[in-house]
């Protein structure tokens, strides 16, 4: 059983987003996600690093902390200090389908994200020294970066049935 479910994972590769295409020479991007990728590539991909958009480290992206859940990130796994407040750092690609986003899905949308890391920032001393120095983006930047992360969506990836819980199992009649 674990093996057949590594295998199936194994087949879950997402790599036909625009970006993909871009990088494969098969298509361009528009003048928008040209400038966005440049702002990301300044402002975040030390982090969410190509081309899976993560580094698959842990870190501290300076979300204030959140008095419901008390979720202490990593330290609740391995009961050490430097752990505290560290959560995954995850890929983005496909965002739009990912919502809510954080480890709390505090955020619905992606304008609320950038908006965190442009003002939402807070400083103490877990935050990541990546994020130390303050980013700063104009409305036309902030357009521009979100405009270049929805072509890490794949849409082929997404919609494709064989990864898709089978509707049959819910479709069959009482007793079959
Ligand atoms: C210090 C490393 C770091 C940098 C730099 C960074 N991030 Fe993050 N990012 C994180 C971590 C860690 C999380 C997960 C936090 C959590 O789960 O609460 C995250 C989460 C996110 C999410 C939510 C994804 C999801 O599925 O929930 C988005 C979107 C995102 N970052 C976009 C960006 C953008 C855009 C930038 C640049 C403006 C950026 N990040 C810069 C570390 C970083």
């Amino acid at each position: 059983m674990l093996k057949a479910l590594a295998q199936f994972q194994l087949t879950l590769v997402s790599a036909n987003s625009i970006y993909d295409k871009v990088k494969s020479g098969t298509e361009n991007f528009t003048e928008k996600e040209q400038k966005g990728y440049e702002l990301f590539k300044r402002n975040c991909n030390s982090c969410h690093q190509e081309p899976l958009f993560s580094s698959y480290k842990f870190a501290n992206n300076g979300l204030p902390k959140d008095s419901y859940l008390k979720d202490i990130g990593r330290m609740g796994v391995t009961q050490r200090k430097e752990d505290n407040l560290m959560f995954k750092i995850p890929s983005l690609r496909n965002l739009s389908y990912s919502y809510p986003y954080m480890h709390d899905g505090r955020f619905t949308r992606l304008s609320q994200v950038i908006d965190h890391y442009t003002k939402g920032i807070q400083s103490n001393s877990k935050v990541s020294k990546e994020l130390a120095k303050k980013i700063v983006l104009s409305d036309n930047d902030k357009v521009d970066l979100i405009a270049f992360l929805l072509t890490l969506n794949d849409r082929e990836f997404v919609k494709n049935s064989d990864f898709q819980f089978p509707k049959e199992i819910l479709q069959q009649p009482e007793g079959k």
